[in-house]
């Protein structure tokens, strides 16, 4: 039995006997694109302990944080598709994983042409302390009792502060393969809410992790070989998806979801799912006269703002909610309505989106609209009956 506290120690010991040497119980088979990893050198392929790909919903251009990116296969696959005009941070907490990296990470760019890929040391759950800066202060004002342990906790606050290892609100995507099940019970809370913070209004998390089908009883959780396999410490499906909705993500959904489980314990399945989940609901809400209308399938919807919408009925929306609704991944269930006469964002009262309403066609065309017109060209270019 091994105490809950030293759930961390026990993971970064095993990831760095994994950096030295392929520790196959720790491999979950992933099929990536060949060609993505004809650059990467053998060694890195070799240290795979993800569970999915996030990588393949990147696009060129991005910024994108890994967290946990061990050896760096995934940000070396990212690097190529977000390509010379994007970036790739990977985050990890493993000494002999970073080194591993960072040795590589020369190699891939001169074979790539381009280099676009760091590696930072950090806890993905305190994204905001830089741990090299701390040690490098350390060593110049090394702990040596109580009062220089309080000190170095407010060097690590300043630090944060001052010299964040990844800045609030810098990043387009989150990614993640198979590591925030290691995160600790305690800490699981304040990781969401880091991922949330560092990422851009409209930015989106990616992550690939085993979660299991029913909760895991408190003696699994106590094992250290589970715990640090990436088992024990997996959150339900459910309580997966929920995670991000309490940090305030919104269209969150199952990307990929393993139909097998990866491994079954005690009857309870461990399988690897990608989740998508947008950051960017919050803010104010403005009346400009917009309306949407659900399309279907689903005879209704709720959204992530409690927003209850029945299929094919018109609801009147603030003119944040009809933006995000007009982006993925709201975009393909919705058709959407522009009052006949702009209403300016400067000029456009507030508007209460706790409650949902319907919009009457007379107010997207205005109580004096009589107009009468001749047949239009709307089907296709040709009659419409
Ligand atoms: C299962 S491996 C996955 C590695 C990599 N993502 C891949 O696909 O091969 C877990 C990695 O996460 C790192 N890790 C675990 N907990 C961490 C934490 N709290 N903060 C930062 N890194 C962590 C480990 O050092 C290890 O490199």
């Amino acid at each position: 039995m091994f105490e809950s506290h030293r759930k961390e120690t026990i993971v970064r010991k095993r990831y760095a006997a994994g950096a030295k040497e392929r520790a196959d119980k720790l491999c979950c088979p992933v099929d990536y694109d060949g060609d993505l990893l004809k650059v990467i050198p053998r060694e890195v392929i070799d240290r795979d302990y993800g569970c999915g790909d996030p990588s393949r919903y990147l696009r060129e251009g991005e910024v994108v944080v890994d967290l946990g990116s061990g050896t760096g296969k995934i940000c070396f696959i990212a690097a190529q598709i977000v390509g010379a005009k994007g970036k790739i941070i990977g985050v990890d907490m493993t000494d002999e994983m970073l080194e591993v990296a960072r040795r590589n990470a020369p190699i891939v760019a001169e074979r790539t042409g381009f280099a676009n890929v760091e590696f930072r040391k950090g806890r993905i759950q305190d994204l905001a302390l830089d741990l090299e800066l701390l040690d490098r202060q350390l060593k110049a004002h090394p702990i040596m009792d109580a009062a220089s342990f309080l000190a170095a906790d407010e060097l690590a606050e300043e630090l944060r502060l001052k010299h964040p290892l990844i800045a609030s609100d810098s990043i387009d995507v989150v990614v993640s393969n198979c590591v925030l099940n290691l995160v600790e019970p305690k800490s699981k809370r304040q990781l969401f809410d880091e991922i949330f913070r560092i990422l851009k209004k409209g930015g989106r998390a990616v992550i690939c992790d085993i979660v299991s089908d029913e909760e895991v009883p408190e003696e699994m959780r106590n094992d250290p070989e589970l715990w640090s396999g990436c088992i024990s410490g997996a959150l339900t499906e459910d309580g997966f998806l929920a995670a991000f909705e309490n940090a305030g993500f919104y269209g969150i959904q199952i990307l990929q979801r393993a139909t097998q489980p990866w491994r079954t314990v005690q009857g309870i399945e461990f399988r690897p799912v990608t989740i998508e989940a947008f950051k960017g609901k919050q803010g104010e809400c403005f009346e400009r006269n917009q309306a949407v209308i659900y399309r279907g399938p689903f005879k209704e919807v709720l959204d992530d703002d409690n927003h209850r919408m029945e299929r094919g009925k018109r609801y009147a929306v603030c003119d944040k909610t009809y933006n995000l609704y007009r982006k993925a991944p709201y975009a393909e269930h919705f058709e959407f309505v522009d009052p006949l006469v702009d209403v300016a964002l400067d000029e456009a009262k507030p508007f209460d989106c706790s409650r949902t309403a319907l919009r009457h066609p007379k107010e997207t065309k205005g109580q004096d609209y009589d107009v009468t017109t001749g047949a239009n060209k709307c089907c296709d270019g040709g009659s419409c009956c």
